[in-house]
């Protein structure tokens, strides 16, 4: 069959890792899909020179004008944010026949109902694998994995940057500041590293994994967020004491006034599981009425586990399998119940 065409907007962190693991799995690609993948067309801020070969792609300086007219079946949106540029080259693409998959956390938290309405009308897939817990496949675990199952609750380790935070704090008794700039060095903190300190990020993500879980409109408004800026190191110690561990977690919970959502730090007992998770690591559990309490663990972020997400989708539409953005047709999603918990 015909070679599927790629075009990737944004050659950050994700975007180059992703143009790697193509590269370098091509093979494996074709044989699990039965077809040739092929990088057509790429943009960037900057036409820099990038640790990859590039001469077989045409480059874009201005990701909407490619979304609108390159030659790709399918657009990557690698480039983030929830308004503007990522916005348009989703709505572009889709508006031109194209699938498409994005990291963007931040874009499906505000607006995902409505480009999954989009997607859904033109026919096309929109993917979103890497915008949540990186390299875990979670999406994939509660929407097909799980799909038997109905849940109550699911809650999750969703922010790798306040994770190494919170565990370089216990490991080394520092504060918060002191161990700050180390977490953004990593490379994993937000554009905007307030969006991960102040529980912005793990919110976002929640949202989706929350609509994914419940079947209901993505209502980012609705979460109740509060990050780890006022966590001390003696706090630390004394859960520690009493045995448990301080960890960012995003619940999303059903109950008989509606989906609770909520980010905020929590006291977790050493013996559960997720108290271990450590370090940058993610982690997201489930209780689906007949699989019982499930635990999906691993990588939240980076260049390599993240393009392993959204490849992870590229071969979903390689083999011709279109799935539902949030699990259920994006018009039968249920309308989220206004919820009387405190706000931000
Ligand atoms: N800033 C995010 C984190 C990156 O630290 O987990 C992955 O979404």
């Amino acid at each position: 069959s015909e070679p599927l065409k790629i075009a990737i907007a944004g050659l950050g962190t994700v975007g180059t890792g992703t143009v790697k693991l193509i590269q370098d799995n091509l093979n494996v690609l074709a044989q699990r899909t039965g077809r040739e993948i092929s990088i057509v067309a790429v943009s960037a801020r900057s036409r820099k020179n990038r640790d990859f070969d590039m001469s077989s792609m045409t480059y874009y300086d201005d990701a909407v004008d490619m979304a609108e007219n390159c030659d790709a079946d399918v657009v990557m949106e690698l480039i983030g944010g929830s308004e503007g540029i990522a916005k348009e080259v989703v709505e572009v693409s889709i508006a031109k026949g194209r699938h498409v998959i994005t990291a963007n956390k931040a874009l499906l938290a505000h607006h995902g109902t409505e480009l999954a309405k989009l997607a859904e009308e033109a026919g096309v897939a929109l993917a979103y694998e890497a915008a949540v817990a990186g390299g875990i496949p979670v999406i994939k675990g509660l929407r097909e994995g799980l799909a038997a199952n109905s849940f109550d609750l699911v809650y999750g380790i969703l922010n790798g940057t306040c994770n190494f935070i919170l565990t370089n704090m216990r490991e080394t008794g520092r504060d918060f500041d002191e161990v700050l700039t180390e977490a953004q060095e990593l490379g994993y903190a937000e554009a905007d590293p307030s969006f991960d300190v102040d529980g912005v990020d793990a919110a976002h993500k929640l949202s989706l994994l929350s609509s994914v879980s419940f079947g209901t409109e993505v209502d980012f408004d609705a979460v109740y967020i509060e990050g780890i800026r006022n966590i001390s190191a003696l706090d630390i110690v004394n859960a520690e004491e009493l045995g448990y561990r301080i960890k960012l977690l995003g619940i999303a919970r059903k109950t008989e006034h509606g989906i609770d959502q909520r980010v905020h730090p929590c006291m977790v007992a050493k013996d559960q599981p997720i108290a271990s998770v450590e370090g940058v690591l993610n982690a997201v559990v489930c209780n689906g009425n007949h699989v019982g309490t499930t635990m999906f663990e691993g990588a939240g972020a980076g260049g390599g586990p993240t393009a392993s997400a959204v490849v992870a989708d590229l071969v979903d539409i390689a083999r011709g399998t279109i799935l539902p953005t949030f699990g259920v047709p994006a018009n039968a999603l249920a309308k989220p119940i206004a919820q009387p918990v405190e706000k931000r």
